[in-house]
């Protein structure tokens, strides 16, 4: 594996999806991480990646000693390269100016760069450089701003890019870092397959003869976890699925017949009635989404205590999960899930303290796709947008009734099926339909009528922190407001949400 060593660069995790896209398994460590946890990880090269931090800085990060003697190719990038070049015995300082952006090479090559031909732009994004070159070391790369673009001693076997070879504006930086792994002698092996058995052995191993409980929630990860489950304990795994009542149209039985002919041990539980009870007269959107985590931890707890003693509650954490909460340096998630209170399981009693099975920890969601394709999960799941666990209590404003979810139901169910109908739905990230609470004058026939307006959204995102709405076309915004008016008579006015997050959020509550 390579373990890419973290000092707080926002890119970090593009180095890892980048040797990931080349068939090489990678794995994101804090950077301060302990010789001993490196080396758990078996690593066959090592990147120092970029950070915000002056390596002069009394409280610059820095790998823990003996890192750099690890007899294994590093890489070091952007930060990662002052680094090793510092502590090689090299002078770095703060440059004249900050660079920031495009640059062309002005000359490279050495064993980075070797089979690469042609321009080389390079994106930049750096205020100290390498002024003076450690022993050992040669300069393989320039810019005309930075004298110093990239340095390798290939005998210690130790290189290093003021540039980021992982971002798309390095265009040909992913033959770089195929370079490097070649120089480590890394095996470009990793794909869907080996995932899979990798997974299956792991959680086998982990579980041994043990009972393992899982919340399905019908969303891909959820749905993909079962199916691995299944594969390799069997019987063993309980699948809970809650229907809270808050579902859109036909998903119980879209999960149902998805994961139960696939030999998924699913049991359904029908706590509608526990959870419309508990929402009765709520408005209050934060209070709805504590009431509904608080009702669905019950609804677990009751069937884990039903259906167990269970050893192992299983877990659809995904990589970026990971990092996001163990350093703390991607700190926008953090201060995203601040303005709404994502729910997950949670909080559960400390007598039902099981312990976790998480086998997607070192995914990505892509991957997870893959391994669902494999496994065999409907294309409609399998590429279906997120949802959210609160569901549609936080679509329909202010205090939702029966009533009112069965129009939003049917309102989403037209407007979803019509994305996929005029093949627009791939290519948004999310689309929702939200019950206002107005209602204003139309006129049908010759009546008048006094009705609700439904809002239609639809964004593209790469990560859901920030988004565009997305520009659907005028006709099929127009064959939608038709078919809504005229099947879901309680709806009069359609409107379409055209502000970007932020200032708005995707959801309306
Ligand atoms: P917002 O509305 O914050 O949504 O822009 C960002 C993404 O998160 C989803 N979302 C939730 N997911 N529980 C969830 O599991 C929640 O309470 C929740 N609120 C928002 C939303 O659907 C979007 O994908």
């Amino acid at each position: 594996s390579v373990v890419i060593l973290d000092f707080g660069s926002q890119f970090t995790r593009l180095i890892a999806r980048r040797f990931r896209e080349l068939g090489a398994y990678s794995v994101i460590l804090p950077g301060t991480a302990s010789l001993e946890r490196i080396a758990q990880e078996n690593p066959q090269g090592i990147v120092l990646s970029g950070g915000p931090s002056s390596v002069y800085d009394e409280a610059a990060p820095r790998p823990a000693a003996g890192v750099l003697d690890l007899p294994v190719p590093i890489l070091g990038v952007c930060y990662g390269m002052q680094f090793l070049a510092q502590q090689a015995g090299g002078t770095v300082a703060r440059a004249g100016r900050r660079e920031y952006g495009k640059a062309d090479l002005t000359r490279y090559g050495g064993q980075l760069f070797e089979g690469i031909v042609g321009e080389f732009v390079a994106w930049m994004s750096h205020s100290d450089s390498v002024k003076a070159l450690p022993a050992g070391y040669e300069v393989v790369a320039e810019t005309l701003d930075t004298p110093v673009t990239a340095i390798e001693n290939n005998v210690t076997r130790r290189y290093g890019v003021q540039f980021h070879p992982e971002v798309v504006h390095t265009p040909k930086g992913g033959q770089l870092l195929a370079n490097f792994l070649g120089i480590c002698g890394i095996e470009r092996d990793w794909n869907a397959e080996h995932i899979v058995e990798d997974l299956i052995e792991g959680v086998r191993a982990q579980v041994g003869d043990g009972r393992v409980l899982l919340a399905i929630s019908g969303g891909v990860d959820s749905s993909t976890l079962g199916l691995l489950l299944a594969r390799a304990v069997g019987e063993k795994l309980t699948a809970v699925f809650i229907d809270h009542g808050l579902l859109r149209l036909g998903e119980r039985e879209q999960v149902e017949a998805a994961l139960l002919p696939l030999g998924v041990n699913l049991i359904t539980v029908d706590a509608r009635t526990e959870f419309m009870g508990a929402l009765t007269g709520v408005s209050d959107p934060e209070q709805k989404r504590k009431i509904i985590g608080r009702e669905f931890i019950r609804a677990f707890e009751r069937e884990a205590r039903i259906h167990g003693p269970f050893d192992y509650l299983a877990q659809g954490t995904l990589y970026p999960d990971v990092i996001e909460s163990a350093g703390g340096l991607h700190s926008e998630k953090s201060g995203a899930a601040n303005i709404k209170s994502h729910h997950n399981v949670g909080g559960l009693p400390d007598d039902l303290a099981f312990k976790l099975v998480e086998p997607f920890r070192t995914l990505f969601k892509d991957e997870v796709r893959e391994i669902a394709r494999l496994l065999g999960l409907p294309e409609h799941i399998r590429m279906r947008h997120p949802f959210p666990g609160p569901g549609l209590a936080i679509r329909v404003i202010g205090a939702i009734t029966e009533e009112k979810l069965d129009i939003l139901r049917r309102v989403d169910d037209i407007f979803i099926s019509g994305l996929r109908e005029f093949g627009l739905y791939d290519g948004c990230s999310q689309a929702l339909a939200i019950l206002t609470p107005i209602q204003s004058v139309g006129v049908m026939g010759d009546e008048r009528t006094y009705s609700y307006t439904a809002a239609l959204r639809a964004v593209t995102t790469d990560d859901f922190m920030t988004a565009e709405w997305a520009r659907l076309p005028y006709d099929f915004l127009a064959t939608m407001s038709n078919r809504i008016v005229n099947h879901v008579h309680e709806i009069n006015r359609v409107v379409y949400d055209i502000t970007g997050k932020p200032p708005a959020t995707i959801e309306w509550e």
